[in-house]
């Protein structure tokens, strides 16, 4: 467990575990951790779609080792968090909190009113990170993920900085 793991800009570290930015040499190792992350990855093109100057991409890494990284869209004055994930491996150890604050604290250094984000209603651990960051239920989108055959709903939470 990484303990004081917020964020203080820029390049947040905490027990030799720091946040970069994204590169797109990092994209074999991200389409590895994002098989094993979603049900649904993303394509490596939709990676690749991000790297634009209204995108924030940041890598967690630890000795040269990709353990998470974060997707982030700024729209307007919304930062829209698309993708957030953590190796299988490297869980439970506070990475994803660090990618967490560090993504809010840039979002607010870059005059963004809010952090916002959908969630599938299952993501127990996932809901449960963020709220305990501070994000609330604004909303919920009926259907929104593919699941199997179906559908799943959609959490929409937001972290207000205004
Ligand atoms: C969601 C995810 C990014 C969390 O990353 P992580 O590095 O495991 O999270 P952390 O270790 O920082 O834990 C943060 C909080 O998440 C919750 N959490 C983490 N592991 C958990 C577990 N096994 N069971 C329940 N809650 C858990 C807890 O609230 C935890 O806080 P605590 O340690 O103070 O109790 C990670 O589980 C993941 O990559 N999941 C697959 C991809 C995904 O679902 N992304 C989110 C899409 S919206």
């Amino acid at each position: 467990m990484i303990s004081g793991s917020r964020s203080s800009l820029p390049g947040a570290s905490a027990h030799g575990i720091r946040v970069r930015s994204l590169v797109p040499e990092d994209l074999s190792y991200v389409m590895e951790l994002e098989r094993q992350g979603h049900p649904h990855p993303w394509p490596e093109s939709t990676f690749a779609d991000c790297f634009r100057p209204d995108y924030r991409l940041w890598a967690a890494e630890s000795n040269g080792a990709l353990l998470g990284y974060a997707v982030v869209a700024y729209m307007v004055d919304d930062a829209h968090l698309l993708n957030i994930c953590v190796s299988p491996d490297a869980r439970g150890q506070g990475v994803g909190r660090l990618l967490l604050n560090y993504l809010i604290d840039a979002a607010r250094n870059d005059s963004m009113d809010q952090v916002i984000l959908e969630v599938r209603v299952s993501n127990y651990r996932a809901i449960a990170l963020y709220l305990s960051e501070g994000f609330v239920e604004i909303g919920r989108r009926a259907g929104y993920y593919p699941d199997g055959a179906g559908r799943e709903d959609a959490r929409v939470m937001a972290v207000r900085f205004t």
